[in-house]
């Protein structure tokens, strides 16, 4: 027997203000034309009034723990990735752990932008494994909208808002059972520049806004995120064709495509929502999960390979069996 954190729910939500590609080409010189072939996006939701990622993310948490049985007392852990905090402090998580009433274990937040998700499963997945807590909540939540430029074209078409969230519990599994099996992270600061917000409270006291050079990044996307992929699996003792399915950051449907096709995966193993969502940073792998889970493709006893690149540079990747 191996002690593993294992999958037990799954939830998501996105903001009620459905946003298409046609809107925006009304505010933004821009049109649906160019979204769909550049990136494969058709819509994003954006936070109203009353939304944030804090409300958001207890939404998710919410779904995830009714989809796993779980009361929000029993969670000792919660773990939320988020570039877009309700506030520069307290961490998110702890509004979470308030509202769902898990008070009194542990609660914070994490900060690695787009690859966040894969940053909080492996850190819960390891104070889990070593008795921190019983079971965790990790959850993905953002409201990119409010901190992007809307008067740049470049980035405003690319990101949306929206939360997803995971139970995980510590249970004592054979080693072909269920659970986190290998986590592989990585970061590379030379690249701050590329991707970045241009502003924060120690530098200009102000929120700033996201800025990208999104051609560079798309390059280093594909090169990283196809080497995680190896990496990760060699890990795991698994093969390309073992994976059921791969749960990817839903940045952008090329760079979806470009690292299936360097990898060998092919594309129909694959789970694409970026159509729906864009990019919802932190809030993407969960989201693409839930969904997957949810309308019954992802299935109890098989292999996934989640895998996030994103500012920092960060990027990583982990295997786990429903
Ligand atoms: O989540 C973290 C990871 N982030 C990413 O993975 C994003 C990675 N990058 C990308 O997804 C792509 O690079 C973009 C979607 C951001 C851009 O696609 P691209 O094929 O690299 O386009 P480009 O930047 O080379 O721009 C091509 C043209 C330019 O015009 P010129 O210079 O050729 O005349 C841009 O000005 O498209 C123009 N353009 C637009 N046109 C209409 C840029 N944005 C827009 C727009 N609508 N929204």
């Amino acid at each position: 027997m191996i002690r593993r954190s294992v999958l037990i729910g799954t939830g998501s939500v996105l903001p009620k203000r459905k946003v298409s590609n046609a809107e925006l080409a009304e505010k933004v010189d821009t049109s649906d034309e160019w979204i769909v072939e550049r990136t494969g996006i058709r819509n994003r939701h954006i936070a109203g009034e009353g939304e944030t990622t804090g409300t958001l993310a207890i939404a998710a948490a919410q779904q995830a723990l009714a989809a796993a049985g779980v009361d929000g007392k029993d969670i000792g852990l919660i773990v939320l990735a988020t570039a877009t905090p309700d506030q520069t402090f307290p961490a998110t998580a702890t509004k979470v752990q308030q509202a769902i009433g898990a008070n009194g274990g542990i609660a914070f937040d994490v900060a690695a932008v787009c690859s966040g998700f894969l940053y909080a499963i492996s850190v819960a997945d390891s104070m889990l494994r070593t008795g921190m807590a019983q079971r965790a909540l990790v959850i993905g939540a953002e409201t990119m909208s409010r901190i992007l430029d809307w008067e740049d074209r470049t980035t405003c078409v690319l990101f949306g808002d929206g939360a997803g969230a995971v139970v995980l519990e510590a249970r004592d599994v054979a080693e072909d059972g269920p659970g986190v099996i290998a986590s592989k992270l990585h970061a590379d600061g030379a690249h701050g520049d590329l991707l970045c917000v241009d502003g924060g409270p120690s530098s200009t006291g102000t929120v700033g806004h996201l800025r990208m050079k999104g051609q560079e990044v798309f390059r280093h996307a594909v090169v990283n995120l196809a080497n995680v992929l190896a990496e990760v699996l060699d890990a795991a003792g698994i093969e390309p064709k073992d994976v059921d399915w791969v749960v990817p950051h839903q940045a952008n449907q090329r760079i979806l495509d470009a690292t299936a096709r360097k990898f060998g995966l092919p594309p129909e193993k694959v789970v694409v929502t970026v159509d729906q969502h864009a990019n919802t940073s932190a809030a993407s792998v969960p989201l693409a999960l839930d969904t997957a889970v949810r309308d019954g493709r992802i299935k109890p006893g098989q292999l996934l390979v989640l895998e996030a690149m994103g500012g920092g540079f960060t990027w990583g990747a982990c295997v786990l069996r429903t």
